[in-house]
């Protein structure tokens, strides 16, 4: 198969928006970008066309997919907000959508089971990216969308990275440029709660926990390894082809006689303590200076893949500060570094 590519840039993206629905519309995948990450998208009611992305991505079937809604007024084809938690969600939507936040709600019975896995329950989200919302406005049905990765490996913020891991796999790839969020949604379930509502974070997101404080009160999904509430957020994921070392201390790294390591920086400061501490092959800094963790989240997917290359024998990753969107970053790093390490 060949993957073509379409720019949907300030000019063209309308058409390019009308390409991809008509592919979908023919029970097609197509991959779309958003404003956290590229995803890879089918019409969520075409259970034919949901088994593609499955099949594009490798993903086993036990991990269910996001659906990308066009506008609010489109949740109730997926999904049956209960009364308890209505007017929350409603308030929670009106602050984050369109945006990079997935709320897990009860699912109706138009969403297939593929898209589900056969939970009872529907992760959905509507995003910023104008593209994606008028590819599912034009299709008129929502879109399931993973990210537009192979399983288990490194999300993709561009549609080169998009190429590099599905080429040959997918026919079309509308290409809205760099991804302004560059981590995956914030997922959440919310529930009724004693005083105020319960949030739990089953994955965290450019949505911070802070942020999520104003509508409840907001705790950590329990991390059951053998089952995550999340069912894909497995510690094997996000990984580099090669490994990637995360230490405590910069002191903790001892190299390997006659290997060769990357760093992953967050500042590029000597101060840190990484920069100096080795006669590094190759450094990808995440926000050169000062250090902002909303420039270092947009690159980081990015800097994880310039850093992925044959040469390399081992990344070293700096960690960040676990506050705000920091938080979403160590998530991934711990991810990324728990396979090997
Ligand atoms: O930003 C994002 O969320 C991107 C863009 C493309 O929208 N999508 C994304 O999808 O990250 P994916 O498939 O890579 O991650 C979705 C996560 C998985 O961990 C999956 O297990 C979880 O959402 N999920 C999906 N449906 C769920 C449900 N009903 N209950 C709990 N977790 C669910
Ligand atoms: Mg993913």
């Amino acid at each position: 198969m060949q993957t073509r590519v379409e720019i949907a840039d300030f000019e063209n993206w309308r058409r390019a928006a009308k390409e991809a629905a008509k592919e979908l519309d023919a029970g097609g995948i197509v991959a779309v970008p958003t404003e956290t990450v590229y995803g890879l998208a089918a019409d969520a009611f075409n259970a034919e066309a949901v088994a593609k992305v499955f099949e594009a991505k490798e993903r086993p079937t036990f991990d269910p997919l996001i659906v990308h809604l066009s506008r609010f007024g489109e949740l109730d084809r997926v999904a049956e907000v209960p009364e308890e938690i209505a007017e929350v969600v409603r308030e929670i939507a009106t602050k984050f959508w369109p945006g990079p936040l997935t709320m897990v709600l009860p699912k109706t019975a138009a969403v297939p089971d593929i898209v589900t896995s056969g939970l009872s329950t529907v992760a959905v989200r509507i995003s910023k990216h104008e593209v994606i919302r008028t590819i599912a406005k034009e299709l008129g049905r929502p879109l399931a969308a993973p990210s537009a990765n192979r399983f288990g490996r490194v999300s993709p913020t561009s549609a080169s990275a998009v190429l590099s891991e599905l080429e040959g796999r997918i026919p079309l790839i509308i290409d809205g440029g760099a991804c302004s969020a560059g981590l995956e949604s914030t997922i959440i379930t919310i529930e009724q709660g004693e005083k105020r509502p319960l949030i739990r974070i089953l994955r965290p997101g450019p949505v911070t926990k802070e942020e999520l404080r104003e509508f409840g009160r907001v705790v950590k999904a329990k991390r059951d390894r053998s089952q995550p509430e999340a069912p894909g957020t497995l510690d094997s994921h996000y990984a580099p082809s090669i490994p990637l070392l995360l230490f405590e201390k910069p002191e903790d790294f001892v190299p390997e006689e006659g290997k060769k390591y990357a760093l992953l920086s967050y500042r590029g400061a000597t101060r840190d303590g990484y920069v100096d501490r080795h006669e590094w092959a190759k450094i990808e800094i995440l926000s050169p200076g000062n250090g902002k963790l909303a420039e270092a989240a947009v690159r980081f997917f990015y800097a994880l893949r310039a850093v992925d290359i044959e040469e390399i024998d081992a990344i070293v990753a700096e960690p960040v500060s676990d506050v705000g969107i920091g938080t979403a970053i160590m998530d991934r790093l711990r991810r990324a570094s728990a396979v090997r390490s």
